[in-house]
């Protein structure tokens, strides 16, 4: 299949993209993790995008769209993907139908996880991340089993810079006027699902695969 994930910061994209991969086999593309990747090289890329990024404001469409394009062309991403975190305004979601076109394919579902900015403050500051392997623990919510070190290598666990409540509200920002927009393009197409992303992570799992399934 091939899915986009939409939904503010926090609202659980990262944490449900490795199951909706190992469930249906596809390729998981976060423009968030490469840019902090970038970022962490120190890369052309990563020096261009590391200003907006601290403040919470989206990177330039042309630097994102050009990281999808080149990534988009793995081929474990041939037959399906996770788009989390792109499209982000409605120039992002031109380009990528541009991208698909001219493969002959086009996005199957755009899960939109619906949640109120009100719950969002207390899973953004209490996140912790292992950044080689993307998995995500929360202090309350989903504690690793020692406290500050990933449970699978042992490896210390990281917050992401802007996971503050001052840069937060920034990023809030950005969604409301920049993309949400991108949700009501992708309504005139019929192909959005909206999920109760202030559920429990296991409940909006199984939301996420009764609308994969139908
Ligand atoms: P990005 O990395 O995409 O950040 P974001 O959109 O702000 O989203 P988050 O990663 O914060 O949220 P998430 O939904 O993945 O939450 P998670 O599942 O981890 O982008 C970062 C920056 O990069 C942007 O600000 C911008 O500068 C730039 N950028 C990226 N893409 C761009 C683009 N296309 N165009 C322009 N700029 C771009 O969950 C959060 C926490 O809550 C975790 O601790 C988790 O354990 C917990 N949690 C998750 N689900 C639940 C639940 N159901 N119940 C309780 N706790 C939960
Ligand atoms: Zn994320």
């Amino acid at each position: 299949k091939r899915l986009i994930l939409i939904g503010p910061p926090g609202s659980g994209k990262g944490t449900q993209s490795p199951i909706i991969k190992n469930d249906y086999c596809l390729c998981h593309l976060s423009t968030g993790d490469m840019l902090r990747a970038a970022v962490a090289a120190k890369t052309p890329l990563g020096v261009k995008a590391k200003e907006a990024m601290d403040k919470g404001e989206l990177v330039s469409d042309d630097l994102v769209v050009g990281i999808i394009d080149e990534a988009m062309k793995k081929p474990s991403c041939q037959k399906g993907f996770i788009l989390d975190g792109f499209p982000r305004t409605v120039v992002q979601a031109q380009k990528l139908d541009e991208m698909l076109q001219k493969q002959g394919v086009k996005v199957d579902k755009v899960l939109n996880f619906a949640i109120d900015d009100a719950i969002l403050e207390e899973r953004i500051t209490g996140r912790w991340i292992h950044p080689s392997s993307g998995r995500t623990y929360h202090t309350k919510f989903a504690p690793p089993k020692n406290p500050g070190v990933d449970d699978v290598t042992g490896e210390p666990l990281i917050q992401r810079k802007d996971d503050t409540a001052a840069v937060l509200k920034s990023r809030l920002d950005a969604f409301h006027k920049q993309t949400e927009s991108v949700i009501d393009y992708y309504s005139g197409k019929g192909i959005v699902a909206n999920l109760p992303a202030e559920k429990a992570p296991q409940e909006v799992t199984a939301e996420v695969q009764k609308v994969l399934a139908s």
